[in-house]
């Protein structure tokens, strides 16, 4: 790693209650450092969102491919509304203000076309843009400190599961990066809803906790889903395998699945699951070990990715995951994450 701290092999731990430690964090990021960083739903990798130099960092940090695009991070609608190109499309703009002025800064991703200005290679060379403006006192304290934004996709290496403390970013990126800023456990624990602002509608890319009932009642317009239907995702990202613990092997059932599970087989389930399986197969006696997590979809989310670097800790080589059978959009976006774990 071509690092700017002393000690080249190792990635500083810097603290997010101390006002010092946030200052080193600015100048790395200023001086093209690469820094993980604490938002409310999962630590993000960030750097100097207009340097071409940095942004590469980031992409050979996580070993993540060129072509899928990253989030530019700032902390205001104001400077989020330059980095979008709005010209002729009135109505647009008029969703985006209305969405910043509701959600911001919260656990929301909005894409819409771009200014010349923002780099290709931030965007994978797309002609839209992704921004959000998260809800950290320390990250929003450092970027109250830049004047340019910061691209903060999350603090893993590609293909494995965001991290929501410090010591998961150390897991899969230690000595990879400069340093990270430990601000405790993530509170929501998946990544943002995406929405892409079309000229005809608004678009869910990416589920999260912000629902498209939210955004209805918020637009007072139709908000749907993209994906579900066989046209090419339109967000790169949800097309890769992701999510993914390094287990020997990731398998998904549902509470009604038959199984002899191995000795060899971690489980991991809602709790109300695990009760109902082992009451039908006496799950508790063959499996080597049980991971149960809650049964409210809020709880769970923020589980959830512990629960798979947990995992990864474990001698046994098989996950298997039972997959909550549950309506409503937050257990959407948590099965999102869930189906696509699988190696
Ligand atoms: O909660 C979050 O969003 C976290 C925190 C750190 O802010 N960030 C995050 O970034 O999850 P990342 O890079 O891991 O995921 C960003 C997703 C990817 O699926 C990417 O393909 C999609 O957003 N994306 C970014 N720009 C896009 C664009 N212009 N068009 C379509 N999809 C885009
Ligand atoms: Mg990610």
């Amino acid at each position: 790693m071509n690092s700017l701290n002393p000690d080249n092999t190792k990635t500083i731990r810097l603290l997010a209650s101390n006002p010092c430690d946030l200052d080193q964090a600015s100048d790395f990021l200023r001086r093209g450092g690469i820094v993980a960083m604490p938002t409310e739903t999962v630590y993000g990798l960030a750097a100097h969102g207009f340097s071409a130099e940095a942004i590469a960092r980031v992409f050979r940090a996580k070993d993540r491919p060129l072509n899928n695009p990253l989030i530019l991070h700032t902390n205001s609608a104001e400077r989020a509304f330059e980095f979008f190109d709005f010209s002729n499309n009135e109505l647009a703009q008029k969703r985006f203000f209305k969405l910043a002025d509701a959600f911001w800064p919260g656990p929301l991703t909005v894409i819409a076309k771009k200014t010349r200005h923002v780099p290709a290679l931030a965007t994978g060379n797309l002609p839209s843009v992704a921004v959000r403006i998260p809800d950290n006192r320390a990250t929003n304290a450092v970027m109250a400190n830049l004047d340019f934004p910061l691209v903060m996709p999350s603090a893993n290496l590609s293909t494995r599961p965001s991290p929501t403390t410090a010591e998961h970013v150390l897991n899969t990126l230690n000595g990879r990066i400069d340093a990270v800023i430990d601000d405790g456990v993530c509170i929501v624990g998946i990544e943002s809803t995406v929405i892409h602002i079309e000229p005809e509608e608004v678009k869910i890319l990416r589920p999260g906790i912000i629902t498209s009932h939210q955004l209805e009642s918020c637009l007072q317009e139709p908000v749907r889903y993209a994906n579900g239907h066989a046209e090419q995702p339109l967000s790169p990202g949800q097309s890769f395998l992701h999510y993914s613990p390094k287990v020997s092997s990731v398998a998904c059932f549902n509470v009604e699945s038959i199984v002899p599970w191995s000795e060899d087989t971690i489980i991991l389930a809602r709790a109300c699951d695990y009760a109902q399986l082992a009451k039908k197969q006496g799950a508790r006696k063959s499996a080597a070990v049980t991971i149960l997590l809650s049964d409210d979809p809020s709880e769970f989310a923020k589980e959830l990715y512990d629960a798979l670097y947990r995992c990864e800790l474990r001698p046994e080589k098989n996950l298997a995951i039972i997959v909550p059978r549950e309506q409503g959009e937050l257990w959407r976006a948590i099965l999102d994450r869930l189906l696509r774990t699988k190696r």
